[in-house]
């Protein structure tokens, strides 16, 4: 198969060139191939074909006290698709008490046989103890290379300072990667109960127990606790501009910290939660949005190279029947906000907007998290060799809305919002899995990723 015409857009440049499929692979990637007999030809003429997205932070089928996230791997997945992105990293959970080969058990029965993309996963550690270092070794056997820890959320996922330092030392002397969500949780928990204490119903005080001070708090204390084991962490969710200049000066004094983004901490702000009563329950989510000045702040740190990754988070909950939960009292809200079928559209749309080159936008969204989480060059680049997850984009604006959205969530936080970007067609290891803008529901093709510990 021959993708003919289209320009081709990877991290290091771009090139007007067609792109040869040779089973699962990119076969060979110059201008004007010439076809053998009978070889199908795609027609991408003024398309852009970019490396397939990663979305290296999604939350499927996952608990949250006695409901699930509305999305699955089948939907949610299916959403990833259709939005331009190939391959996903979810973060799997152990059962309390149990360890961690129960998180990846659990997350297998999950996604096995049930994902449109490739997916691996990052394994939740919410413990320490004389087992886990088996544990941690069993799952880098297993290409679970990544782990991710709390620093909020104490009582249940959460970890203190003293285990954060000892799962960190543990993990550097496997090869991983530790991903922490930074919110000081000691904190927050005080504020939100001393806040929900006196006014329950009000939604704006789920940004006022979560100021930017408890993220940079939790920032600077694991960027200090890599320092002191030398060895590299990835903080999540980065939403204030506090954090970032935190993550700024380790990374000028040559810690190797990486640092994600989300696009709602770029193109949504904390106006919401005093919006519409309890409609702005819709986007509850931790860290909460920000102010205007954050959002500015973090369009520079992507200009300056200091943010690695664009990921959701996404993490879907129904307004209706889920959302409402805390109609009575916003710490009942569950947390979190759907993404993973919009991030390519809007970011390109964004980038382009905001004058970021558009080859730093795929870095951004494809090639960085390939290096992070050690799928480069398999994933991440269109390259010869490279599996051919290969997105084509044209140029047709269009407005974000749950009516038309594969997302199972009755809700699009972007609702109304304009992309400029469309996602016509998706192909994952050669295989055309979105047709025109439709996912092609027969192909359930998504494989395990079982991934190495190399990083950039
Ligand atoms: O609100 C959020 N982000 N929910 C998902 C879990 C997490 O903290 O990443
Ligand atoms: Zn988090
Ligand atoms: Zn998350």
């Amino acid at each position: 198969m021959i993708i003919k015409g289209a320009t081709t857009v990877n991290g290091s440049g771009s090139l007007k060139a067609d792109i040869r499929i040779r089973g699962e692979k990119i076969a060979e990637i110059a201008p004007d191939l010439v076809p053998d007999e009978g070889e199908e030809i795609i027609d991408a003429e003024g398309m852009l074909a970019i490396p397939g997205g990663i979305d290296a932070h999604t939350h499927f089928d996952m608990p949250c006290g006695d409901i699930m996230t509305s999305d699955d791997f089948y939907y949610g997945t299916r959403a990833a698709v259709a939005g331009g992105t190939t391959s996903i990293i979810d973060f799997s959970e152990p059962e309390q008490g149990t360890s961690l080969w129960n998180g990846l058990e659990r997350w297998h029965e999950k996604a096995d046989g049930r994902s449109f993309c490739d997916y691996g996963f990052h394994m939740t550690v919410s413990r320490y103890d004389e087992k886990l270092e088996d544990e941690i070794r069993g799952m880098t056997e297993n290409g679970v290379t990544s782990f991710k820890a709390y620093t909020a959320y104490i009582g249940d996922l959460g970890v203190t300072d003293r285990d954060m330092y000892r799962i960190l030392r543990l993990i550097k002397k496997y090869d991983g990667l530790l991903l922490i969500h930074c919110e000081n949780g000691g904190i927050l928990d005080e504020r939100r109960d001393e806040l929900g204490e006196k006014d329950p119903k009000n939604i704006s005080n789920h940004p006022l127990s979560r100021p930017n001070e408890v993220e940079h708090d939790a920032v600077s204390r694991l960027i200090d606790m890599a320092k002191l084991l030398d060895t590299r962490v990835y903080i999540v969710h980065t939403s204030t501009e506090e954090a970032l200049s935190e993550i700024e000066k380790a990374k000028k004094e040559g810690v190797k910290v990486f640092c994600e983004t989300c696009p709602h901490y770029l193109l949504l702000t904390d106006d919401k939660y005093g919006e519409g009563g309890f409609e702005a329950a819709k986007y509850v989510c931790s860290p909460p949005f920000r102010k205007a000045k954050d959002n500015e702040a973090l369009l520079i740190g992507i200009k300056e190279g200091i943010v690695d990754t664009i990921s959701t988070d996404h993490c879907s909950f129904n307004f209706k029947g889920q959302k409402d939960l805390g109609k009575d009292d916003f710490r009942k809200i569950p947390n979190g906000i759907p993404g993973v079928e919009n991030r390519v559209e809007l970011m390109l749309t964004y980038s382009e907007k905001n004058g970021i080159p558009l080859n730093d936008t795929v870095r951004l969204l494809s090639e960085n998290p390939a290096k992070i989480f050690g799928l480069y060059p398999k994933k991440g680049v269109l390259a010869k060799g490279s599996d051919a997850d290969i997105v084509l984009v044209k140029k047709e604006a269009h407005s974000i809305s749950a009516e038309t959205q594969y997302q199972k969530v009755d809700y699009n936080p972007y609702e109304g919002t304009v992309v400029d970007y469309k996602v016509q067609h998706v192909f994952l290891r050669g295989h055309q899995i979105v047709k025109s803008g439709k996912v092609d529901e027969e192909k359930l093709l998504g494989q395990f990723l079982i991934r190495n510990t190399s990083v950039k």
